[in-house]
């Protein structure tokens, strides 16, 4: 297997189904369009973000390539297989998922659940630390991704930036040969963002892992990805480095404002893209 096909789309056409009570003016259902209609595409192994705008179709995109969801039609293959009709286990093998939104019931205790989830996926509650040798992987994430403070409590009384932080941790534990993140980090701070990053980084780096991720932030993507894969709002999309894709051109094609608006805004919030789009919505 080479490196550039990884993950390949071949002829993908994939709608969700009709939102219900979506009506139009005559009161008749209102059917979706395709999210992605015949899209081919190769994305290389490594550490790959994909930036865009809100809807551009980012998490459709992570959920097809992870066999979490089906195409209508044409073929999904990671690392030479097709998620989709893989049981559950061997589907969460191949690749794990972090979804954008993630609720939880359990009343388990986060140390409970990281064990649970290291014992329970591939590396069987035994591998060693990457940045050190004499330690166990599991102290190595709760120390990265500064959960000490929080092994004793339930999932449910975390906060968000907590839930998050775990979340990782259960990615680098449960050891598929992918992981899917979506949006893991927008509840962090600066400095935790940037160190989750970069030991993600290196986990990929040493296990020969992949991680794909999303997210807004342009800044950290140039500064931490290999590559970028950049959604236009028609579904196009730019593959490459974050030096060949993220120009200021680029930029603005795919998010539709001009780059000055941008540009002090490196890191792009939600708020603050719906701030841009409203006001698009505005002067129209
Ligand atoms: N469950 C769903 N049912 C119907 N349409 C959906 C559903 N989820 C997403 N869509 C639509 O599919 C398109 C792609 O959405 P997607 O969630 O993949 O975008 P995204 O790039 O992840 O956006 P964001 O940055 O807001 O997370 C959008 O037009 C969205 O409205
Ligand atoms: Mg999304």
């Amino acid at each position: 297997m080479n490196n550039n096909n990884f993950l390949e789309f071949n002829d993908v056409t994939f709608t969700y189904p009709p939102v219900e009570g979506d009506l139009d003016e005559n009161e008749k259902q209102i059917e979706s369009k395709p999210v992605f209609e015949h899209f081919s595409a190769q994305l290389p192994e490594g550490f790959v973000s994909f930036v865009g705008q809100n809807g551009c179709g980012k998490s459709t995109l992570m959920l097809l390539a992870s066999g979490r969801l089906n195409p209508d039609s044409g073929t999904v293959t990671l690392l030479g297989k097709n998620p989709a009709v893989l049981d559950d286990e061997n589907k969460n093998l191949l690749a794990s998922v972090i979804y954008q939104n993630m609720e939880f019931e359990t009343e388990d205790k986060v140390k409970e659940l990281l064990s649970f989830v290291y014992q329970n996926g591939s590396l069987k509650g035994n591998a060693k630390a990457i940045r050190n040798e004499n330690k166990n992987l599991l102290d190595e994430t709760i120390e990265v991704f500064e959960l000490s403070n929080v092994l004793e409590h339930p999932l449910t009384k975390l906060s968000k930036g907590e839930i998050q932080r775990v979340l990782l941790a259960f990615g680098i534990l449960y050891g598929s040969q992918s992981l899917f993140m979506d949006e893991p980090l927008f509840a962090l701070e600066n400095y935790q963002k940037e160190n989750a990053l970069s030991y993600l980084k290196e986990f990929v780096h040493k296990t020969g892992k992949s991680i794909y991720i999303s997210m807004h932030e342009l800044d950290l993507t140039k500064k931490y990805a290999d590559t970028v894969l950049l959604f236009y709002p028609n579904r196009d999309m730019a593959l490459g480095t974050p030096e060949e894709v993220l120009t200021r051109d680029e930029v603005e094609k795919a998010y539709g404002v001009p780059y000055a608006m941008l540009k002090d805004h490196e890191n792009l919030s939600r708020e603050y893209l719906n701030s841009l789009s409203n006001q698009k919505k505005e002067a129209q």
